[in-house]
């Protein structure tokens, strides 16, 4: 049993299949921290976004894995936890901008769809429902507003007392999605078969409990 669930940046979709995971007894594989992880290796070798080539031979020679410790999620780059690292804005741009590549995207693809073929798995990406497990049970495409999932963002970040500019993240956020729906490989868009939720007047346990419902009427 595997479920897919797609959708732009900042819809909450980590949050979610996380819970959900918990709840389902299933595993959760995050596939935006592979692509991290292999967009911090490009920026640790000093490789420019836009050097196809330069990226897709360090791609070919890099190492990622993932490994689970206390059911979280660790991805290893290269014998090391990157999981921290991974996390900055830095990285998360530069992911968006190197997952243009061909040569990135077919072995990440490659790691998810072997993680998929031997548990039951909460798969969250852009790519999941439409090219990484076109076969699963479940397919869900979460979104929001930009407005909203700038609006969480920003309230996260207040959160941790890191100073920030709600209308500059919208506009990252707005760049992201863009990016992200427009390049040639695999864009995200929402599979044919998917079931469409958004959440922008929803809370947490609200999408949860609607896409449990879903699940629910799928399998
Ligand atoms: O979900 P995230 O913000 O961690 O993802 C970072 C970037 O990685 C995202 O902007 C695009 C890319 N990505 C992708 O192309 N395909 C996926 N399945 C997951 C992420």
């Amino acid at each position: 049993m595997n479920i897919a669930i797609d959708g732009p940046a900042g819809a909450g979709k980590s949050t979610i299949a996380k819970k959900l995971a918990k709840e389902l007894g299933y595993v959760y594989v995050d596939t935006g921290a592979m692509y991290r992880a292999m967009a911090l290796y490009f920026l640790e070798q000093g490789i420019d976004s836009t050097n196809e080539e330069a990226i897709s031979a360090a791609s070919d020679t890099v190492d990622i894995s993932i490994r689970y410790q206390d059911g979280e999620q660790q991805v290893i780059l290269n014998d090391e936890n990157v999981n921290d690292k991974i996390r900055r804005e830095e990285v998360g741009n530069m992911a968006s901008a190197t997952s243009i590549y061909p040569k990135v995207r077919t072995k990440l693809v490659a790691l998810q769809q072997k993680l998929a073929a031997s548990t039951d798995v909460i798969m969250d990406g852009r790519d999941i429902g439409t090219c990484v497990l076109p076969n699963a049970e479940v397919k869900i495409y979460l979104t929001a507003s930009s407005a909203t999932r700038a609006k969480r963002r920003y309230d996260e970040l207040m959160a941790k007392g890191e100073a920030c500019d709600l209308a500059a993240i919208q506009q990252d956020i707005e760049d992201r999605d863009y990016r992200d729906m427009h390049r040639e490989t695999s864009p995200l868009k929402q599979a044919e078969d998917a079931v469409l939720v958004d959440s922008s007047e929803m809370n947490i346990d609200e999408v949860v409990a609607a896409i449990q419902k879903i699940c629910q009427e799928k399998i």
